[in-house]
């Protein structure tokens, strides 16, 4: 299947000079998720993996699926605020200003091989963060997977870990 062409390309958003790759048309179509699940998948066949990290909101919805698929936990990366436990937390630099993300302490034991899962790779910002705060939680980081990848942003120059990509784009 052309997965690229599942993907709606949507011009200055959410401004101007950016195209934004809108995923809920692949996600819409029933033969295409599952397809692109077990692509994904296929992509990381070689790797043990123990652990899925799915990074809030969208990597919660292709991390899940292969979570369950291969058979093993899925923990989420979250906005901050969101998790009620006790949480490790990672900043990453924006544009303007900076963010967080937080994962939860018990969530992942030490050694554990992870595989962190997101739609899309661009700056690898968030990327990073999740490599952080997996890494500060003991984990053995084997990848990102992603669905998509911008291929201008070399973001995957930025990740300290293999990235795993379905599609480019640029
Ligand atoms: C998007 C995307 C990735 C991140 C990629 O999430 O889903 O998580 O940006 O960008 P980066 O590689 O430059 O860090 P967004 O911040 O829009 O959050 P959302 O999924 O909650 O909408
Ligand atoms: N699509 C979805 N999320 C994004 C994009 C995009 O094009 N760029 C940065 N985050």
């Amino acid at each position: 299947m052309d997965f690229k062409e599942k993907i709606r390309s949507i011009k200055d958003y959410p401004k101007e000079g950016i195209t934004f790759r809108d995923i809920t048309t692949l996600l819409k179509d029933g033969e295409a998720f599952r397809e692109a699940i077990d692509a994904m998948k296929d992509l990381v066949k070689d790797e043990a993996i123990d652990k899925v990290v799915g990074i809030e909101a969208r990597g919660f919805i292709l991390g899940a699926p292969l979570a369950y698929d291969l058979g093993v936990g899925f923990v989420p990366i979250r906005k901050p605020g969101k998790l009620p436990a006790d949480t490790h937390s990672a900043e990453y630099e924006l544009e303007y200003g900076s963010d967080t993300v937080e994962m939860h302490v018990d969530a992942i034991e030490k050694g554990e091989k992870v595989l962190i899962v997101d739609d899309l790779l661009a700056t690898g910002g968030t990327g990073s963060a999740a490599v952080e705060i997996c890494k500060n939680a003991g984990a053995d980081v084997i990848g990102c997977l992603v669905l998509i990848e911008l291929d201008g942003l070399n973001g995957r120059d930025k990740m300290p870990v293999p990235v795993y990509s379905l599609m480019e784009f640029p």
